[in-house]
């Protein structure tokens, strides 16, 4: 595996050897590690079956679900989904950026039913940062692309968290330095009169409902992203290995502490280890840290991490969605 490490503020990146050399192998079936504002993701062709195959088999996807297609603009998306008015503001507003538009699937669209899991919606996103945007706008592409984890491991932030994960089948990661935002991108269906909330994201829902002009409905649990995979069973994503324990009221010495915020919980000072996600209480902040928080963790030793209370609006909203999976017991 190769790892081209890249200073964006210094290199000329749609120039460089290196994007040259990752649209070959993308147009070549092969998947590249690429960075996104949100999480690094495993990209392929999307309009390649066997290229996104290859994507299921590395992340060990127990069952086809379906990917989200990553495009450089609006006008490329329009090309596979069908924008009626309302998607259309959200792409004019949040594109690119952290959003994920779930819209009619064009019946013209080149995008493989694999990557659509035979759906008749497909998932949009313009990614904010270069390096995909580029990848699909000179491959004439639009590129598919997890998360770069094993199923049902915590995402990736960093190219190291890629790498210890996926390291052995990917053939080349791009390593721009850790993703600002950190959890990934907010998920909005909208195939029918209601639009919904799939999943949350690094785009809170009120920014999303405020030029919407109207609330987002939840989703039934069929619609949901990551919705577990047989009734009854819930599914365990983002799964650390150590136990954990959300709303934690005071901290334990065997325990670790994820931690949040000034005021500390009882004990803290105890802990078997600690990390705060933003001393100062600031949400932005603790989402970009959530998942290397996790991994840090996860790697002390402990018997379980703790987690004390985090508010539920804006990004909070998704830290605690994925805090949620982490802590379901295990499948
Ligand atoms: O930030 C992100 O969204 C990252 C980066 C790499 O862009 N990608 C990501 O992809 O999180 P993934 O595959 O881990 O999650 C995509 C979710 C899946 O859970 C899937 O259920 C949902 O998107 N999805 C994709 N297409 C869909 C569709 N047509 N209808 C409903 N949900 C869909
Ligand atoms: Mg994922």
């Amino acid at each position: 595996m190769q790892r081209w490490t890249l200073d964006l503020d210094t290199l000329d990146w749609q120039a460089s050897a290196e994007a040259q050399a990752a649209c070959v192998a993308l147009l070549n079936g092969e998947l590249a590690a690429v960075p996104t504002e949100t999480v690094y993701g495993l990209a392929a062709d999307a309009t390649n079956s066997v290229a996104c195959a290859k994507i299921f088999e590395a992340k060990g996807r127990p069952q086809f679900n379906p990917l989200i297609s990553h495009v450089a603009s609006a006008e490329a998306a329009i090309e596979y989904g069908v924008f009626d008015e309302r998607a259309r503001k959200l792409a004019d507003a949040f594109w690119p950026g952290p959003l994920t538009l779930v819209v009619p699937k064009r019946p013209s669209s080149p995008i493989s039913e694999l990557a659509s899991a035979g759906l008749d919606s497909v998932a949009l996103r313009v990614p904010d940062g270069p390096v995909m945007r580029f990848l699909s706008e000179k491959t004439g592409r639009p590129l598919a692309a997890p998360s770069a984890n094993r199923s049902g491991k915590i995402s990736p932030t960093r190219a190291d968290d890629v790498i210890a994960d996926l390291g052995s089948s990917i053939s080349f990661i791009i390593d721009t330095g850790p993703c600002a935002v950190g959890i990934e991108s907010t998920i909005v269906g909208l195939t029918d009169e209601t639009p919904r909330l799939l999943r949350p994201g690094g785009l809170p829902r009120e920014d999303i409902e405020e030029v919407l002009g109207e609330k987002l409905s939840g989703a039934p649990a069929n619609m949901r992203a990551d919705a577990p995979s047989a009734p009854g069973m819930l599914s365990s994503h983002y799964a650390p290995d150590a136990a954990m324990i959300l709303n934690a009221r005071e901290a334990s010495s065997a325990d670790a502490l994820l931690s949040f915020g000034p005021d500390q919980i009882p004990g803290a000072e105890q802990a078997f280890a600690e990390f705060n996600l933003s001393p100062s209480g600031d949400l932005v902040e603790a989402a970009a840290n959530l998942f290397q928080a996790m991994r840090i963790l996860d790697s002390s030793g402990a018997n379980a991490i703790r987690v004390q209370f985090i508010p539920n609006f804006g990004l909070g909203e998704a830290i605690n969605d994925r805090l949620r999976r982490a802590a379901a017991p295990r499948s």
